[in-house]
């Protein structure tokens, strides 16, 4: 198995580009399925979850061609199978954007429940609920849920939780239902109105995507369309927050910076200064930084994806910072990793009560999910030695070639091939 080694204490320096956002990418490859023609998809982030979502349409009978490294053209109109097969799904914690799709033009689905991630528990009980609200039979069995339907027909559907997948999944579903469906308290993250600007090129008729209420009208035909999708707000502030760990100076380019306002905010509370133009942000640090608190929230509170990389760089700041998780129940798992490099973090309940600054010193950690192994990253950035991070496939599920950039930041990250080797080896 692959693994990172990392040698800290290197400021950066330079311009890093941010591909396009995953979140967007693993909800509007199967929303092409909804089309039924030919959609050309552009800016696709080079991550395995984009892979794994291209091998699980081309087994459903779609077809899909890379025509350069972020360009997919997905051909939908021949669809064999509405019966996804476990063994292609792999973790994938995303596939539940195929029952939305699927139910939504063929009104029928079969799809193995979604893989989890390591914090917490992930249900898509409002999912569920809204597809019955729209007329469908819903049946969990085997650990796969079936759903299907005679008609769909638009109805009201009150989410109790504003969930990004269960407002995207049932804006899905509902392209094609007869009447208007109105999604109240829905999510407005921005991969939402994205995904939504991809389907309205395709024909649907979706209002107020972005706010709290979304109206979808239903339409008979919907067609392919080109598109290109937006940069991921989670990959730059990824980026920014290695920046102000580091020190140095980096420029953020290729962003949208209104979604990264509320980061912004918060590291220029730490004392960083930051720039904006029209697509980039340049963070400056000289290393001295404040304590802050931080409670995460929907869009567009604090991203609780952003989390983890934010309370590795509380680590160096200077006093006690709050970290309150109030989206999902149990995201502060990492913290046991980096407590192996010597910080100083307890837990309690949803809140991590952050002391700073702590010494960090290399160790072997292991990355238990996508974000939790970029935090790891963030702390090896300061750590005085080696750092060694072991299952770098969740890294890869969402972050393209981050080796290579943070190299071209002036970073000393190599990717290493094989077993981590023991530590004794190293001294
Ligand atoms: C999406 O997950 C993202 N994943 C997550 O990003 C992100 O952390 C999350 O939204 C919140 O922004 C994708 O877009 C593929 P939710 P999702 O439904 O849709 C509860 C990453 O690292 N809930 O908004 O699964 C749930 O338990 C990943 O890129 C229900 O109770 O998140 C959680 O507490 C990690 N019932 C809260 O809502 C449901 O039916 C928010 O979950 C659905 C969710």
């Amino acid at each position: 198995m692959d693994y990172f080694a990392i040698t800290g204490n290197r400021p950066l320096k330079g311009v890093v580009d941010i591909n396009g956002a995953k979140n967007a990418a693993v909800a509007i490859i199967p929303a092409a399925l909804l089309s039924g023609g030919i959609c050309t998809v552009d800016n696709l982030p080079d991550i395995d979850d984009v892979a794994s979502y291209v091998t699980v349409l081309q087994s459903m009978g779609a077809k899909c061609k890379f025509l350069d490294r972020s360009t997919l053209q997905i051909d939908a109109r021949k669809i064999s199978s509405t019966a996804i097969a476990a063994e292609n799904l792999k973790d994938m914690r995303a596939s539940y954007y195929l029952i939305g799709a699927l139910l939504g033009r063929f009104k029928r689905a079969t799809v193995p429940m979604p893989g989890g991630c390591n914090f917490g528990a992930r249900p898509i009980d409002l999912h569920i609920k809204g597809f019955e609200q729209l007329g469908a039979t819903v049946i969990q069995e085997h650990g796969v849920v079936n759903v299907f339907a005679d008609r769909l027909v638009g109805n009201q559907v009150y989410l109790d939780v504003a969930s990004v997948g269960a407002t995207i999944n049932i804006m899905m579903a509902a392209c094609y239902a007869s009447g208007t469906t109105t999604i109240e308290n829905a999510a407005k993250e921005p991969h939402i109105v994205d995904c939504a600007n991809f389907l309205n090129m395709c024909g649907a008729n979706i209002k107020g995507a972005g706010t709290s209420v979304i109206r979808i009208t239903g339409v008979k035909i919907m067609k392919g369309c080109e598109y290109t999708i937006i940069p991921d707000q989670i990959e730059a502030g990824t980026y920014m927050i290695a920046a102000a760990m580091a020190g140095g100076e980096v420029k953020v380019r290729n962003i949208i910076p209104k979604h990264m306002e509320s980061l912004t905010a918060k590291l220029q509370e730490m004392g960083c200064d930051i720039n904006a133009g029209d697509d980039w942000v340049m963070v400056r640090s000289r290393g001295n930084l404040n304590a802050c608190n931080i409670q995460t929230l929907y869009y567009p509170g604090f991203p609780t994806d952003l989390q983890p990389q934010m309370t590795a760089l509380l680590t160096q700041a200077d006093g006690v910072s709050y970290v309150t998780e109030a989206v999902f129940d149990n995201r502060f798992q990492y913290v046991d990793q980096l407590m192996r490099m010597g910080v100083k973090i307890k837990i309690e309940g949803r809140m991590a009560v952050v002391e700073g600054p702590a010494r960090l010193t290399g160790a072997d950690v292991i990355a238990t999910d996508l974000r939790a192994g970029a935090s790891l990253i963030i702390a090896a950035l300061s750590a005085e030695g080696l750092t060694k991070i072991s299952n770098i496939h969740y890294i890869d599920r969402g972050y393209e070639k981050i080796e290579a950039k943070l190299s071209s930041l002036g970073a000393n990250i190599k990717r290493m091939s094989g077993d981590m080797p023991a530590l004794m080896e190293y001294i």
